[in-house]
């Protein structure tokens, strides 16, 4: 387990291919898997955990939670045991815990030690050096944490332990499940009964994984609730853990198939969280041809096989109520877009612009590059879709330290007339190991080179 960053930048040439066919399986859901470390490590007993996503981001919260007196085996195939400490036996670690280019991490750890009795520091890379954390910082500090920070609330964070935290009913203002999840964690050390209020639907992760193990969290409408009161009562069960494919990794080949002709792929056991879910029903509403099979449930979450095969795709105005429900998959979202016959119109999704880059910024530029009239807005995109066999020219760009750019520009390459020359594709690690290999493997044309 070596760290992939300070590694020279990897190149992807992707160039167009003949029809994409095959089964496959994507590696495991990265927020499913960063929270399976989190609460076997604060549970009671063994946690064994299979599926897990072995990318840099989830690797970076086992390194941390190591870093606190956590006994975590080295992942072998997606196979991860822990003995869990309980809520209150994580140590002081000796350096600032690390959590590379993962908001997932940092966020959702705020709030784990935000109710520690000790002082930790956490920080990451540059990419995330940049990124909002305010949005954690304020609901902690109205709990009683206190947390410094740089300029504008950025991180590295120094979270002073030893504070008692009160429970808080948070109107959280964006619709972010990261925030909900810190909030809820800081509330396993509060007394009282923590509450979130989303201002929309987000991934429920967090709220399944606790029930799962032990820690009620009750929903009403939109606002969702730590069940016990008294801090003393609350403990969470070591148990098995499967984490299923991740539906954010499959968005890639869902668009590949859908826009390369003659295309067919099987994506395996991939988790279908109905807060997950929105790829499929924007992909589908611009005429796409997926279908779900063999639904079965699989340690509290839902999973399925998708069958995807090509199919003209047509533009739409992307219905705001989805977005939350496929925050990341905007990048390839956009080269789908771009694909489409007419235009699409995407609003409400400023959120993309806090993300690993600002996708909007990075997206609209690099679809510029390639030829498609795209026009950022303040809170999202028009793109005027060629509908074209080959819709895009030759180029290079830059992914910005942003792993969902540098995929989804792969992805293009399917459909260029030249070739898409993509830099720092290193960042791939972070959440899909071997995604060049598979996208050879389903029939895509990527080559790999080192700068
Ligand atoms: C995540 C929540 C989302 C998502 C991120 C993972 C999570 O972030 O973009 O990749 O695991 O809770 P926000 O909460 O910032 O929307």
């Amino acid at each position: 387990m070596t760290a992939v960053h300070d590694s020279a930048s990897l190149i992807y040439r992707s160039t167009a291919s003949q029809a994409l066919e095959g089964e496959a399986r994507v590696p495991g859901d990265k927020s499913i898997s960063h929270r399976s470390i989190m609460f076997g490590s604060l549970a009671s007993g063994t946690t064994e955990i299979s599926g897990f996503l072995e990318g840099e981001d989830s690797l970076n919260t086992l390194r941390c939670f190591r870093a606190m007196g956590v006994s975590i085996t080295d992942p072998e195939a997606g196979r991860v045991t822990i003995e869990g400490v309980g809520l209150h036996g994580l140590k002081q670690p000796e350096k600032p815990l690390y959590v590379g280019n993962s908001g997932t991490s940092m966020r959702l750890m705020s709030g784990i030690l935000a109710g520690q009795a000790f002082d930790s520091v956490l920080e990451g890379d540059a990419s995330l050096s940049r990124r909002p954390m305010k949005r954690v910082i304020d609901p902690l500090v109205a709990m009683g944490a206190r947390i410094d920070a740089g300029p504008e609330g950025r991180s590295p964070l120094k979270i002073h332990g030893g504070q008692s935290l009160k429970a808080i009913d948070y109107a959280m203002p964006m619709a972010s499940a990261q925030v909900k999840s810190c909030v809820l964690l800081a509330g396993l050390y509060a007394e009282g009964c923590t509450c979130v209020t989303e201002p929309a639907p987000t991934r429920d992760h967090t709220e399944r994984m606790l029930s799962g193990l032990g820690v009620g969290v009750a929903r009403d409408g939109a606002r969702v609730c730590i069940e016990q009161a008294d801090p003393t009562t609350r403990r969470l069960e070591g148990r098995r853990l499967e984490v299923p494919a991740d539906i954010s990794s499959a968005a890639f080949f869902l668009v590949a198939a859908s826009i390369v002709p003659d295309s067919e792929i099987l994506l395996t056991h991939v988790g279908l969280n109905p807060t997950r879910t929105g790829v499929i029903d924007i992909l589908k509403a611009m005429g796409a041809d997926i279908r779900i099979e063999n639904r079965r449930e699989v340690g509290g979450e839902p999973v399925a096989d998708l069958r995807v095969k090509s199919a003209p795709l047509h533009g739409i105005a992307i219905d705001e109520a989805l977005v939350p429900l496929a925050i990341d998959e905007f990048p390839v979202l956009f080269v789908a877009a771009a694909c489409a016959t007419g235009r699409t119109v995407l609003t409400g999704a400023e959120e993309l612009r806090v993300k690993e880059s600002d996708r909007i910024a990075v997206m609209a530029d690099g679809l510029a590059k390639l030829g498609i009239d795209a026009t950022p807005t303040a809170d999202g995109m028009i793109i005027e879709g060629r509908g074209e066999p080959t819709p895009f020219g030759s180029a290079t760009i830059y992914a910005q330290g942003d792993h969902r750019i540098a995929m989804a520009f792969a992805v293009a390459g399917l459909k260029a007339r030249g070739e898409v020359t993509i830099h720092d594709c290193q960042f791939v690690e972070t959440s899909f190991p071997g995604f060049a290999e598979l996208f050879n493997r389903l029939g895509g044309c990527l080559e790999l080179s080192r700068h």
